[in-house]
């Protein structure tokens, strides 16, 4: 594994307090995060109800960081694109969701956002092979999608480095996102294995400090950054 990489901390904003958005994404900012993580849920896809649109576009006004959207929602390709009208830079869908990937990953970059592709759990990294050569980046799922607050599935740190093994032999510009149960002891293993975007949900606003939170895990990282 090359030393030096682009490593970014994305906070899941799942696990804040939604009555102070605004201050809790203040918070994670101050701490040094790269990309703010909105989990976007439609009770049918997975088995919760989160938000949509309106709340994306509100961020949006409220943040300079990129807003990465992972849409775990049934039919994706019917509401990629709005996401990035919305304002969000990185949108991603699951390839155990949508039936026309390829059409909707180019709507996304069409719209001017970096397009992604999900992986859940036991969803093997060979389904994303032949999207590979269409995306941004490639998250792979290290608990089942739905809920905060999970336990890493350890499997999940072999899956990404087979996922950097294939990304590499294809000589391609591909990130690896990991999102699930990531905290400050596990999140070495993860960068080591080839992940660079890591979201962090209750690690962070579930400490007290969300800002320290996220320096802390960004001082995990700091021998590859
Ligand atoms: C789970 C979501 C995650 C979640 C992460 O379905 O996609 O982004 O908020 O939260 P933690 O870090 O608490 O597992
Ligand atoms: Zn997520």
């Amino acid at each position: 594994m090359q030393n030096r990489r682009n490593i970014e901390i994305a906070p899941s904003i799942l696990s804040a307090d939604f009555s102070k958005l605004g201050e809790e994404i203040a918070a994670v900012e101050r701490g040094g995060a790269g990309v703010l993580h909105v989990d976007v849920m439609d009770g049918h896809f997975v088995p919760n109800i989160t938000i949509g649109l309106p709340v994306v576009k509100s961020i949006a006004k409220a943040t300079k960081l990129p807003i990465d959207t992972h849409l775990m929602i049934s039919d994706p390709g019917l509401y990629a694109a709005q996401f990035v009208s919305a304002g969000a830079q990185m949108v991603s869908v699951h390839v155990e969701a949508d039936a026309h990937l390829h059409r909707t990953l180019m709507s996304i970059k069409s719209a001017g956002a970096q397009a992604g592709v999900v992986l859940n759990p036991a969803t093997p990294v060979g389904a994303v092979e032949e999207a590979l050569e269409f995306v941004d980046y490639v998250l792979v799922m290290s608990v089942n999608p739905g809920f905060g607050g999970q336990k890493f599935i350890p499997q999940s740190v072999s899956k990404v480095r087979r996922l950097r093994q294939m990304i590499t032999e294809k000589q391609l510009n591909v990130r690896i996102e990991i999102d699930g149960g990531i905290d400050k002891l596990n999140i070495e293993k993860v960068v080591e294995a080839g992940a660079e975007i890591i979201v962090a949900g209750s690690a962070i606003f579930g400490t007290g400090n969300a800002e320290a939170a996220v320096k802390e895990l960004r001082n995990a990282t700091i021998q590859w950054v």
